[in-house]
C-alpha cells in the first residue's frame, strides 16, 4: 500500500466525518426549529407582605413568591442564554390585559437552569388605579431563548387562579 492510497483513505475518513457532523448539525437545528422544550415552572404566593392604596390613588401590593423552574430542556448546543421573567396578568375595565413584571433573571447555562428561589417582588406591583382589591390574576413565567445563531424564541407558562385580598392590609 503506497502513500497515495493511505492519503485517499484519510481523505475518505475526513469526508465521512464531515458528513456525520453535517447530519448532526442539521438534526440539532431541526430539533431546535421544532422547539422541543419541555420546561416546568411553579410560582406560589408565599405571603402578601402588605397591600395599600397610595395617596395618588394607585394600588400597590408587596408579595413574597416561591419560584421554581426547570428550564434545562431549553439548553441545546445553540443556546447562548435564557432570559426569564415572572409577571402578574389581570384584566381591568380599562385594559383587557395588564401585565406587571415582578421578577426576572438571566440563566447562563444548563447547570443553572433548574432553580428555586424565595423572593419578594423585585419590581413594584402597582396598578394605575384602584383595581387590585379581590382581583383575580394569573402568574406567568415567560422566557426568551437567545440562540448562538438563528432567531430568538419566546414562550410562557401560565399559572391561573390567584386572587388578591378584598381589603388593604
Ligand atoms: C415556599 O418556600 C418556603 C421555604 O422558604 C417553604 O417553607 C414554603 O412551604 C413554600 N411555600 C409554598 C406556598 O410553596
Ligand atoms: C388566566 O389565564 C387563563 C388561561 O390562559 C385565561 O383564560 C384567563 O382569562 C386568565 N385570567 C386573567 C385574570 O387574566
Amino acid at each position: 500500500m503506497g502513500m497515495h492510497s493511505f492519503g485517499n483513505r484519510a481523505n475518505a475518513f475526513v469526508t465521512f466525518a464531515v458528513t456525520i457532523l453535517a447530519v448532526m448539525c442539521s438534526l440539532a437545528s431541526l430539533s431546535d426549529n421544532f422547539n422541543v422544550h419541555t420546561p416546568t415552572a411553579d410560582v406560589k404566593v408565599f405571603n402578601i407582605n402588605w397591600f395599600q392604596k397610595q395617596p395618588n390613588g394607585n394600588d400597590e401590593v408587596s408579595l413574597t413568591l416561591n419560584i421554581s423552574a426547570d428550564l434545562s430542556s431549553m439548553f441545546t448546543w445553540n443556546t447562548k442564554q435564557v432570559f426569564v421573567f415572572v409577571a402578574a396578568e389581570y384584566e381591568t375595565p380599562q385594559n383587557a390585559l395588564n401585565q406587571v413584571s415582578l421578577w426576572d433573571g438571566i440563566i447562563p447555562s444548563k447547570e443553572h437552569a433548574k432553580f428555586w428561589i424565595h423572593t419578594t417582588n423585585k419590581y413594584r406591583f402597582i396598578d394605575q388605579g384602584s383595581n387590585l382589591r379581590g382581583k383575580d390574576f394569573n402568574l406567568t413565567l415567560h422566557w426568551h431563548i437567545m440562540p448562538q445563531t438563528g432567531k430568538m424564541f419566546a414562550d410562557k407558562i401560565v399559572m391561573t387562579g390567584y386572587r388578591l385580598p378584598e381589603e388593604y392590609r
